[in-house]
C-alpha cells in the first residue's frame, strides 16, 4: 500500500513538473501554489501550471478579465485579484473554475456586475468585491453562486437595490453592504436568502427602515443599520422572527415607537447609542431582551422614564443610559437610580415633557400638499420636493418637520408661526442665504435646528427670537467668516454648536461667550488663526472643543482658562510647530482626550504636559515631526496612544521613552528614524544605551519645570 502510495506521488509530481513555472511568478515545489503579485503585469501570464490550486495575482494592471481567462487552470480553489486596476469582468471570465472556493476582487475599479460575470463558479464560498465602484448589479448576476457563504460588497457606489438582485444565493450566511449610498431597498431585494444570518447595511443613506424587504430575511440573527440618517422608527417597523442582535447606533433617531419591535420577539440586544432620543417607553413584546444600549442620547431621567425603568428592572435588562437631565441627575447612570426617584416637578423644564404617544383618534389631519405626514408619530416629511416656499398647513401637534433638499433661498419671518410642538426642524441643503429675524417665532419647543449645507454668511441677532429652547444648532458647511455677533444671546439653552467647514478666520472676544450653556463646540475645518484670550469667557461648561483643521500656530492656552470641564480637545491638523510649557494647564484637571496629530509638530517642551496625568485616556501625536518627547511617565491612565509616523531619534536621550513604552500594554506605533542603524525599528524593541555621565545628570530631571510662559503669546489684535 505504502509503496503504491509513494509511486503515485512520484507519478503525479513528475507529471506536474513537466509544467515550468512562469518567469515572473514564484511557484512552490509541486506548483500548486503560484504567486505573481506586484509585477505590473497587464495580462494574466499564459503558462500558469495546470494543476495550480492557489493563485495570487494581486497588484498588477490587468484592467480587463477576459472571457475564459482561467481556462488553462481548472484546479484553482483560491484566486486573488486584489488591486489589479480591473474595470471590466467579461461574461464568462471565470468559466471552468468549478472548484474555486475563494475569489478576491477587492480594491479594483469595477462598476458593473454583468449577468454572466460569475458563471461557472458553482463551488465558490467567499466572494470579495469590496472597495470597487459598483453602481449596478444586473439581474441574475449571482444566480450560479449556489454555494456562496460570504459576499462582501462593502465600500461601493450602490444606491438602489432592486428586487431579486441576490437571487440564487441559497447558502449565503453573511452579506456586507456597508459604506455604500443605499437609499432605496425594494421589497423583494432580500427574497430567497433562506440562510442569511448576518447583514451589514451600516453607513448608508437609508432614511426609513425597509420593513417589508427585511421581513423576507427569516433566518437573520444579526442586523447592522448604524450610521444611516433615520429619524424615527414606526410601530412594527421590524418584523424579523429570528433576529437577536440589532444595531441602530449613530443615526438621528428621535422617536422609537414602543411597538417598533413587537414582532421581532427573539431580540436580545439592541444598540441605539448615539441618537437623539429624549424619552423612551417600555418596549412591548420583548421577553428575550437582555441588553439595551442608550448611551449618547439626551434622555431625561424624570417621571416619564419611570415606567421604562420599572419595566427594565422587572426584565433584569442591562440598560446603558446616562441621564441628560434633570440637572440633579445629569451624568448619572440609570442603574444607580431607583424608579421612585424619577420624578417631575421641581424644575421648569416642561420642554422635556413631550406628550407620550397615545392612540387618540386624530380629529383633523392637516398635511401640506407635497409632504408626507406620519400622523402616528407626528412627523411631516417634505424632503427633496422641489419646494421654493416653506409650506404652510402642518398639523399643530407635529413634532418633526423635514424640509431637506428644497430650494427656499430665504426663511421669512414667521414661517413656522403655529408650530409650537416641533422639536426638530431639518432645513439642510436648501440653498438658504437669508434668514429673516423672527423666522422661527412661535417654535417654543424647538430643540434641534439643522441648517447645514446652505449659503448662510451671517445671522441677525434676532433670528432666533421666540425659539429660545434651541439646544443643538447645526450650521456646518455654510459661508460664515466669523461667529455671528450677539446671535447667541437669544439662545440661552444652546448646548451644542456646529460650525464645521465654514471659512471662519478667528474667534473674537465675545461672540461665543454669549452661549453660556454651551457644552460642545465644533469648528473643525475653518481657517481660524487667532483665538482671543477672552473668546470663551463665561463658557464654563464646555466639554468638547473641536478646533482641528484650522490655521492655529500655537495652543490657545489663554483662551482655555476657566474651562474646568473640558474633556476633549482637538487641535489636529493645525500648523503648530512647538508646544510650550504649561500649554494645557488650564484644562489639566478635566481633560481626557487630546488630539495633537498631523500638526507638523517639531518640539514639545519638557513642561508642555504640566498638570496632565492619569486623567488622560487618549493621546494622539501621530504624523508629526517629533524626534524626541518629554517624559511621559505621568500618563498612567492611557487607553489609546498613537505616536506613529514621527522621526524619532533613538539615541540615549530617548531611553526614557523606550523604557516607558516597554512598560505599556498598548500599541504605540513609535519607530526610530535615526540613527541610521536603527531606522525603521520600533522604539519598543530598539537597543538603547545610557547617555555618557547619565548618573551625574540624573538630578537634572528633578529640577523644577519652568512656570507657564506667556511671553510668547501672540499680541495680534483682532480686527472687528
Ligand atoms: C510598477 O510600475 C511602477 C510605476 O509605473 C514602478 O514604480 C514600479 O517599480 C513597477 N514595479 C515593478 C515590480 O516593476
Ligand atoms: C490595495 O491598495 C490599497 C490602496 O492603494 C492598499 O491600501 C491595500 O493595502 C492594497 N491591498 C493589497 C492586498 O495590496
Ligand atoms: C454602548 O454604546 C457605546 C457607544 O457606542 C459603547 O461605547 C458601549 O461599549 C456600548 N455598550 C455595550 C454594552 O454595547
Ligand atoms: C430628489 O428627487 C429627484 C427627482 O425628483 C431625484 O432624481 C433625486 O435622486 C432625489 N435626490 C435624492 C438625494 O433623493
Ligand atoms: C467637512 O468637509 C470634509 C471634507 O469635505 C468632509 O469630509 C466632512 O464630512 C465635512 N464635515 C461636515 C460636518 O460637514
Amino acid at each position: 500500500m505504502l509503496i503504491l502510495h509513494s509511486f503515485l506521488i512520484l507519478f503525479f509530481t513528475s507529471l506536474i513538473r513537466s509544467d515550468p513555472c512562469p518567469q515572473v511568478c514564484i511557484c512552490d515545489n509541486i506548483k500548486t501554489f503560484v504567486t505573481c503579485a506586484n509585477k505590473n503585469l497587464t495580462e494574466i501570464p499564459a503558462n500558469i501550471p495546470q494543476y495550480t490550486q492557489k493563485l495570487i495575482l494581486q497588484k498588477n494592471e490587468f484592467k480587463v478579465i477576459p472571457s475564459g481567462a482561467f481556462f488553462p487552470t481548472p484546479y484553482l480553489t483560491h484566486l486573488n485579484l486584489q488591486n489589479c486596476s480591473i474595470e471590466t469582468i467579461e461574461e464568462g471570465a471565470f468559466r471552468n473554475l468549478a472548484r474555486l472556493r475563494y475569489l478576491n476582487l477587492g480594491s479594483n475599479r469595477i462598476n458593473i456586475i454583468h449577468q454572466e460575470s460569475f458563471d461557472g463558479l458553482s463551488s465558490l464560498e467567499n466572494l470579495i468585491l469590496e472597495k470597487n465602484r459598483i453602481e449596478e448589479i444586473k439581474a441574475g448576476a449571482f444566480s450560479q453562486l449556489g454555494a456562496l457563504n460570504f459576499l462582501n460588497l462593502e465600500d461601493n457606489f450602490l444606491v438602489y437595490l432592486p428586487d431579486m438582485v441576490f437571487q440564487g444565493l441559497l447558502q449565503l450566511k453573511w452579506m456586507r453592504l456597508s459604506k455604500n449610498m443605499i437609499s432605496i431597498v425594494s421589497t423583494e431585494t432580500f427574497a430567497v436568502l433562506p440562510n442569511l444570518k448576518r447583514l451589514n447595511l451600516d453607513h448608508n443613506e437609508l432614511q426609513y427602515l425597509p420593513t417589508e424587504a427585511l421581513t423576507r430575511l427569516s433566518s437573520l440573527t444579526r442586523l447592522e443599520l448604524g450610521w444611516n440618517p433615520m429619524t424615527f422608527i414606526l410601530e412594527e417597523a421590524l418584523q424579523m422572527a429570528s433576529l437577536k442582535q440589532l444595531f441602530l447606533n449613530n443615526m438621528a433617531l428621535q422617536d422609537v415607537s414602543y411597538k417598533a419591535f413587537e414582532k421581532s420577539k427573539q431580540l436580545s440586544f439592541i444598540d441605539m447609542s448615539n441618537n437623539q432620543i429624549r424619552t423612551i417607553q417600555p418596549l412591548s413584546g420583548m421577553e428575550q431582551l437582555k441588553s439595551l444600549n442608550l448611551t449618547g442620547n439626551s434622555i431625561i431621567c424624570d417621571c416619564f422614564l419611570r415606567q421604562f425603568k420599572e419595566w427594565a428592572d422587572v426584565l433584569r435588562l442591562k440598560v446603558d443610559l446616562i441621564c441628560f437631565g434633570p440637572s440633579h441627575f445629569l451624568g448619572d447612570h440609570l442603574d444607580s437610580l431607583r424608579a421612585i426617584d424619577l420624578k417631575c416637578g421641581n424644575f421648569p423644564e416642561e420642554v422635556y415633557k413631550l406628550p407620550i404617544v397615545t392612540e387618540k383618534p386624530d380629529v383633523e389631519n392637516l398635511c401640506p400638499q407635497s409632504c408626507d405626514c406620519k400622523t402616528n408619530v407626528k412627523h411631516a416629511i417634505c424632503d427633496n420636493k422641489s419646494l421654493q416656499k416653506i409650506p404652510k398647513g402642518f398639523n399643530e401637534d407635529t413634532t418633526l418637520i423635514d424640509l431637506r433638499r428644497n430650494s427656499f433661498h430665504s426663511v421669512p419671518k414667521g414661517a413656522f408661526l403655529n408650530m409650537k410642538n416641533v422639536a426638530s426642524l431639518h432645513l439642510q441643503n436648501c440653498e438658504i442665504n437669508e434668514i429673516q429675524p423672527g423666522a422661527f417665532m412661535g417654535m417654543r419647543n424647538l430643540l434641534y435646528l439643522y441648517l447645514s449645507h446652505n449659503k448662510i454668511s451671517s445671522l441677525n441677532p434676532n433670528v432666533f427670537e421666540g425659539a429660545t429652547k434651541i439646544g443643538y444648532l447645526f450650521l456646518d458647511h455654510n459661508k460664515f467668516t466669523h461667529i455671528p455677533k450677539e446671535t447667541f444671546r437669544s439662545l440661552p439653552n444652546l448646548f451644542s454648536l456646529h460650525m464645521q467647514n465654514n471659512t471662519i478666520t478667528s474667534l473674537s472676544n465675545n461672540n461665543i461667550a454669549m452661549a453660556r450653556k454651551l457644552h460642545w463646540l465644533y469648528v473643525t475645518g475653518n481657517q481660524i488663526d487667532y483665538i482671543a484670550p477672552t473668546a470663551f469667557r463665561n463658557v464654563r461648561d464646555l466639554e468638547k472643543l473641536y478646533l482641528d483643521q484650522n490655521m492655529l500656530s500655537e495652543v490657545p492656552t489663554q483662551a482655555l482658562k476657566g474651562m474646568n470641564k473640558l474633556i476633549e480637545l482637538r487641535l489636529s491638523k493645525n500648523p503648530i510647530k512647538n508646544i510650550g510649557n504649561g500649554a494645557f494647564v488650564p484644562v489639566s484637571k478635566s481633560i481626557q482626550h487630546l488630539y495633537l496629530n498631523d500638526m507638523r509638530l517639531q518640539q514639545i517642551s519638557n513642561g508642555a504636559f504640566l498638570g496632565l496625568g492619569k486623567n488622560i485616556k487618549s493621546l494622539y501625536l501621530e504624523n508629526n515631526n517629533l524626534q524626541n518627547l518629554p517624559n511621559m511617565k505621568m500618563f498612567n491612565g492611557l487607553e489609546v496612544i498613537n505616536l506613529a509616523n514621527n522621526p524619532f531619534n533613538c539615541d540615549c536621550r530617548l531611553l526614557h521613552l523606550h523604557r516607558w513604552i516597554s512598560g505599556l500594554n498598548l500599541k504605540v506605533g513609535a519607530t526610530c528614524a535615526t540613527p541610521k542603524n536603527l531606522r525603521g525599528q520600533k522604539v519598543r524593541n530598539a537597543k538603547f544605551v545610557l547617555c555618557p555621565g547619565w548618573e551625574g545628570n540624573k538630578n537634572r530631571n528633578k529640577r523644577k519645570i519652568p512656570a507657564i510662559s506667556t511671553s510668547k503669546t501672540k499680541a495680534k489684535k483682532y480686527k472687528q
